[in-house]
């Protein structure tokens, strides 16, 4: 079993089975991937589709022939393998002259390109038939306060989402906007930071409608910050149009480690609440094969992302339906959390007039009254440890 079918709408980015392992330490360790070979070795794994940044599927500098061939070429491994491209992005950071960001850079010029760079690859991903479109902005920040005006910044960075919005609006495209959280690295720190101040940016666009959140497992714990909480907030918000899984061990560098090999208490809860919470959109990987691995050791990896995600699918379900698991919830009273503290149509008076709230509440017998949750937990482990 945990065998992936395109049901199961896994998809990988073309940077992440396609990283040849350079790092700012070493170079390469593995040769370029054609990605042609990554639709079709993704495609027999199971998967269902491939993302791409503009320059990993269209080199940087390329020509306008060069760029239609390419494209030819990786429509016909597509329509071949029926592989889909579900999401694509744009890359407003290798190049030198997005050292001080795209959207946000002080040199006007350069966002000036860095929206055409966009628009052109808008473009490319409506054709393919793209729902999403993630924008990491990974160079949009600073080293030095004194250097980045934030709230200017934060200005320009509403002007090109509203123009965006404004763009596949006027040219009838289906896409969506995701907007990727990262508190540093590249930039020392980086703007929109987390779920949280990306959802409260989102809200003072101009078509606010468009735009969602694509977090990323790896980068809200960087941060320190529990993911399937950020993720309850993006689907409470109806703001998770996209996300991003991997694995990450705390508050370090950003290790891309294959979903599952990170935290796994944590990534057994996002599973549940993805699988439980209405989430219906792409499972996306966004991972780095380790530079230790040769070719096959890239898909071992990819593989494995995906079975400990459908591992972790089928825990969280057993731990759902185990009448123990049930009958522990009703003891920590969760479900109590969903009636509301006011009955219907009750106001601030009548809860003032309320003896039983107040003046003859009994706050030691509350207070002494055990939540239980202990027992609940273990029962949680004892299913992701596969000991029940
Ligand atoms: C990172 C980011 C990127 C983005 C990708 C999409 O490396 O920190 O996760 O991988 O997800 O660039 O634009
Ligand atoms: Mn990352
Ligand atoms: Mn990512
Ligand atoms: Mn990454």
């Amino acid at each position: 079993n945990y065998v992936p079918t395109p049901q199961d709408k896994f998809s990988f980015g073309l940077w992440t089975v396609g990283w040849s392992g350079n790092d700012p330490f070493g170079v390469a360790t593995r040769a370029p991937l054609d990605p042609v070979e990554a639709v079709n070795r993704l495609a027999e794994l199971g998967a269902h589709g491939i993302t791409f940044h503009d320059d990993d599927l269209i080199p940087h500098g390329s020509s306008e022939s060069e760029r239609d061939a390419i494209i030819k070429r990786f429509k016909d491994a597509l329509a071949t393998t029926g592989l889909k491209v579900p999401m694509a992005t744009t890359n407003l950071f290798s190049h030198p002259v997005f050292k001080d960001g795209g959207f946000t850079a002080n040199d006007r010029d350069i966002r000036r390109y860095a929206l055409r760079k966009t628009m052109r690859n808008i473009d490319l991903a409506a054709e393919l038939g793209a729902e999403t479109y993630v924008a990491w902005g990974g160079r949009e920040g600073s080293e030095s306060n004194g250097s980045k005006d934030v709230r200017g910044a934060l200005d320009r960075m509403k002007e090109a989402f509203d123009l965006l919005g404004e763009y596949v609006t006027e040219q009838g495209y289906g896409l969506r906007f995701a907007i990727e959280p990262k508190p540093n690295e590249p930039r020392g720190d980086i703007l929109l930071p987390t779920v949280g101040h990306a959802i409260a940016f989102i809200d003072r666009l101009e078509r606010p409608e468009l735009f969602g959140v694509n977090p990323e497992v790896g980068h809200e714990q960087m941060a320190g910050l529990n993911f399937a909480h950020g993720i309850a907030q993006a689907l409470w918000s109806d703001k998770l149009f996209h996300i991003d899984l991997n694995g990450q061990h705390g508050t370090r560098f950003d290790q891309d480690l294959r979903f599952g090999a990170g935290d796994l208490r944590a990534a057994f809860w996002l599973v549940d609440l993805l699988e439980t919470g209405g989430y219906t959109g792409p499972r996306h990987f966004d991972f780095k094969p380790p530079r230790t691995e040769d070719a096959e050791g890239v898909w071992e990896s990819a593989a494995g992302c995906m079975r400990n995600y459908l591992i972790l699918r089928e825990r969280a379900a057993a731990f759902r339906a185990d009448p123990e698991v049930q009958d522990a919830l009703a003891a920590a009273r969760v479900d109590e959390l969903n009636t509301p503290t006011l009955a219907a149509g009750e106001t601030a008076s009548a809860l003032l007039s309320d003896a039983s709230a107040f003046e003859e509440f009994d706050v030691d017998a509350a207070a002494a009254r055990g939540m239980a949750f202990e027992r609940l937990d273990q029962l949680a482990m004892d299913h992701l440890m596969a000991a029940r």
